[in-house]
């Protein structure tokens, strides 16, 4: 069957390339980074010298071509669903407000991707080294007192780390992000995860539109009561494999944004779940990792959901109180 295989080594392929770009992307974490930076060491065998350079400036520099990706990948899912699908199920006549809601998604998603990348993540500057020690406690567990950074000569307060990409100590470090070529910290997760948000429902609500379509199509041929006669010379009545693969060659590309669709969803609302679930608990992506490492739980700095949100949405109201 060439119709499955191609689809499966397709699938094999977007999984591949989703896993390597996850594993990149939160490359601070140690024990990837040592099979990362193996792998780096191996491919600076093969690739020719210009193009290395090219990769360790995406990842180790700030640079804006994952920003640029984001945007083209954007482009192109937006360009095939309003060039090929929007037409068919406005012939279809779908709920309006389900053919539309994915350019209401992505619109709110572009924003808040715009603020994780231009919004301050919280430096830690001479003028404010004080004000950021009062916010949290030390707990001489993954973070003591003292500690000064070798880099900024400042004083690190509780929670942060230095980010070596941005060049500077941030106030209640999460991670950098190599999507939004901005570190995450205290004054832009919150941004982060209405983004996170925000893409997983796009994605979700493209999904859900083109699967309708698709259902659709296969209802009004009445495809899965038609028959057809194998090489054999017998009658088949068309399986559910058969029907994907009429589907796939009518519309290749429908098919394999959905499938896409699909592998994106899966990977980005993991994330996404997680990322959430660390801030009701009021942990950074950071701590998370440290913790793991430590035996006997460390006791977090949790104050209950509610109070965890408010501390993730109103970063300055603890601040003022705490000086
Ligand atoms: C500290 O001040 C700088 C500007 O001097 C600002 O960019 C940064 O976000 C502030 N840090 C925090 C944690 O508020
Ligand atoms: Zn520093
Ligand atoms: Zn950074």
């Amino acid at each position: 069957m060439d119709f499955l295989w191609l689809f499966i080594l397709y699938v094999f392929f977007l999984v591949l390339c989703v896993s390597v770009f996850c594993f990149l992307s939160g490359r601070s974490s140690g024990r990837l980074h040592g099979v990362l930076h193996r792998a780096e060491q191996a491919l600076s065998l093969v690739l020719p010298s210009w193009l290395q350079r090219g990769i360790s400036s995406c990842f180790h520099t700030r640079s804006h071509a994952f920003v640029l990706l984001h945007l083209v990948l954007d482009t192109l899912v937006f360009a095939e669903y309003t060039g090929e699908v929007l037409h068919y199920i406005l012939e279809l006549e779908l709920n309006w407000a389900l053919v539309y809601l994915p350019y209401i998604l992505i619109t709110l998603n572009l924003y808040f991707f715009y603020k994780c990348c231009r919004t301050d993540p919280g430096r830690v500057t001479k003028q404010n080294e004080s004000l950021c020690l009062g916010v949290y406690e030390y707990d001489e567990v993954m973070f003591f007192r003292s500690n000064k950074c070798p880099t900024c000569h400042l004083m690190k307060p509780a929670r942060s780390k230095h980010c070596g990409v941005c060049g500077s100590c941030i106030q209640r470090f999460d991670h950098h992000c190599v999507w939004v070529n901005n570190c995450i910290g205290a004054r832009n997760i919150r941004f982060f995860l209405l983004y996170l948000l925000s893409l997983t429902l796009t994605a979700a609500s493209l999904a859900a539109v083109i699967t309708v379509f698709l259902l659709q199509v296969v209802l009004l041929s009445h495809m899965m009561a038609a028959a057809y006669v194998d090489s054999g010379g017998h009658e088949e009545i068309a399986s559910l494999v058969y029907v994907i693969q009429h589907l796939f060659l009518t519309f290749p590309r429908i098919v394999f944004l959905l499938g896409f669709l699909f592998i994106l969803i899966l990977f980005l609302g993991g994330y996404t779940c997680f990322l959430w679930y660390l801030a009701i608990t009021n942990r950074t992506t950071n701590e998370w990792y440290k913790a793991r490492r430590i035996p006997g739980a460390p006791k977090g700095y949790s104050r209950g959901i509610l109070g965890n949100l408010k501390e993730i949405f109103q970063p300055y109201t603890g601040y003022k109180k705490k000086r």
